[in-house]
């Protein structure tokens, strides 16, 4: 059996994973951010010192890169310790869309995806290309954006820096250099499913758009 799946798919720091924590809890289901694991094989990379999908996945597999359940999320273990910190650097933000763009990379990311759906009921699942490549037939599509500037000063909120008006735009430059690149490349670009529930969040409180996707998942699972 696998899941039913609700995919929310967006560009960077759209608020997609804190919002998709909260729809699973509301929901009861399990909640995966698929970007973890491709920050964890940036920081393999990082740690090789060369971009060879081969190694990188031979290195990914000796060193345990693994999903593991903490509580209703799902998270990322390497070496047997819960990844967490370590793929939250800059280093692996400034590199994890070049090692995202490896083909061989995002198959063997998304078999470790639809491996981890075969055992939930419910599966919230975050990323940019979930509702296009991985789980094109999940029960529901979110596509989450929000300007530039808004996803610029929540990414800043949420590294509990002070900011001003040159942060936001050191930072906002940063967020879109990502997204072009995650949207230009060849295989699972970043883009909009055309079955995906659009929602623009700039002006949204968090709790209305957290109340929105759930009211629509609501519907979609009883379907
Ligand atoms: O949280 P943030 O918006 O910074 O990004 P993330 O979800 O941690 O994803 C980091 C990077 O992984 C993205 O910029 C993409 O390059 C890549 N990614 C992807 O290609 N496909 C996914 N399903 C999820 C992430």
């Amino acid at each position: 059996m696998t899941a039913r799946v609700i995919a929310i798919d967006g560009p960077a720091a759209s608020g997609k994973s804190s919002t998709a924590a909260a729809v699973a809890r509301e929901l009861g289901a399990s909640h995966l951010d698929s970007g973890a694991l491709y920050r964890g094989l940036t920081l393999i990379a990082l740690e090789l010192g060369h971009d060879d999908p081969t190694e990188i996945r031979s290195a990914a597999e000796r060193r345990g890169l693994i999903l593991r359940h903490d509580g209703a999320e799902i998270v990322p273990f390497l070496d047997g310790r819960p990844a967490e910190n370590l793929i939250r650097s800059d280093g692996v933000t400034a590199a994890v869309s070049r090692i995202a763009a490896l083909a061989p990379l995002r198959e063997w990311v998304n078999a470790r995806l639809r491996e981890a759906a075969t055992a939930e009921r419910i599966l919230v699942l975050d990323g940019r290309d979930i509702g296009t490549a991985v789980f094109p037939d999940a029960s529901l599509k979110v596509f989450l954006t929000a300007t530039p500037e808004a996803r610029a000063r929540r990414r800043l909120a949420q590294r509990g820096e002070m900011f001003d008006s040159d942060s936001i735009r050191v930072e906002a430059t940063a967020l879109a250099a990502r997204d072009a690149s995650d949207a230009s490349r060849t295989v699972a670009p970043l883009r909009r499913a055309p079955d995906a529930i659009l929602i623009d969040t700039t002006n949204l409180s968090f709790k209305d758009q957290v109340d929105r996707i759930v009211a629509a998942a609501r519907k979609a699972l009883l379907a």
